[in-house]
């Protein structure tokens, strides 16, 4: 297997890398059970990177049932030690509408019943986890945006909810209160596992819709879509420049 330290974890509107070019896919076992998707390596901004679609290759893993930990310790496994995870958000602040792209600092975690932990076979892990997304991948993450005259938001907070379904408004409302600029479902317990490992762990996140009740219409799935695809090329070459700018 190639020697690969950096990971992308695609979302919902990521679920493959064409960038990657010619690619080793690799079908791997951990003790947690099989990750979302075969581990697809290649190259991207020249250097070697691992991909895995965090929902599975057909979209097919609601954010709910995602085996989060196997998807973690299978890149451990590969001797992934960087993480890149994408992930499409609703926005709560008003600076950030559908469209925006965002390098969040902190995280609230709504979620419940999720596998969370690693901390679960005899041993316990405490994890310092003050600043849940590592601030050099972060930094180079804004770097690259910097080089690509893009302007993302740095520095937000991310409310992760259970999902799938999208939210009330008043529990945006509650959101808000707490501190959240964002609302996603997928960052936790990615983000924590990740640490629990040791290793490096930031996000992308792509607004792909006012989060509910921060419109005049309701959420409409067809322009999520549309604002996804659009965005999710920005953020393509965004990864693509930070790759670069990890490596050197
Ligand atoms: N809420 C939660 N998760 C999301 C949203 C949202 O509005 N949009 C994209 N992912």
């Amino acid at each position: 297997m190639q020697d690969v330290k950096l990971a992308i974890i695609g979302g919902s509107s990521l679920t493959s890398l064409e960038q990657l070019g010619q690619v080793e896919s690799h079908t791997i076992s951990t003790s947690y059970g099989k990750p979302s998707s075969d581990i697809q390596i290649g190259e991207f901004g020249g250097e070697p990177v691992a991909f895995l679609a965090r929902h599975g290759s057909d979209y097919q893993t609601p954010p709910h049932l995602i085996n989060y930990q196997a998807n973690i310790a299978a890149l451990k496994k590969m001797g992934v030690e960087k993480i890149l995870a994408v992930n499409t958000v609703g926005g709560i602040h008003p600076s950030m509408p559908a469209g925006s792209i965002v390098i969040p600092d902190q995280l609230i975690d709504y979620t419940w019943g999720r596998a969370s932990t690693y901390s679960d076979q005899g041993n316990v892990i405490f994890i310092e986890f003050e600043k849940p997304f590592d601030q050099t991948l972060r930094q180079h993450l804004q770097k690259a945006a910097q080089q690509l005259q893009l302007s993302p938001h740095n520095g937000a907070v991310y409310g992760c909810t259970q999902g799938p379904r999208l939210e009330t408004a008043a529990e945006i409302n509650r959101l808000e209160r707490d501190g959240c600029d964002l609302v996603g479902m997928t960052a936790m317990p990615e983000a924590a596992l990740a640490r629990e490992l040791g290793m490096a762990y930031a996000s992308v996140c792509l607004v792909v819709n006012p989060a509910a009740g921060r419109s005049d219409r309701p959420i409409c799935m067809s322009e999520v879509e549309k604002v996804a695809s659009v965005g999710m090329l920005q953020v393509v070459q965004l990864l693509e420049a930070a790759v670069v700018s990890i490596a050197n």
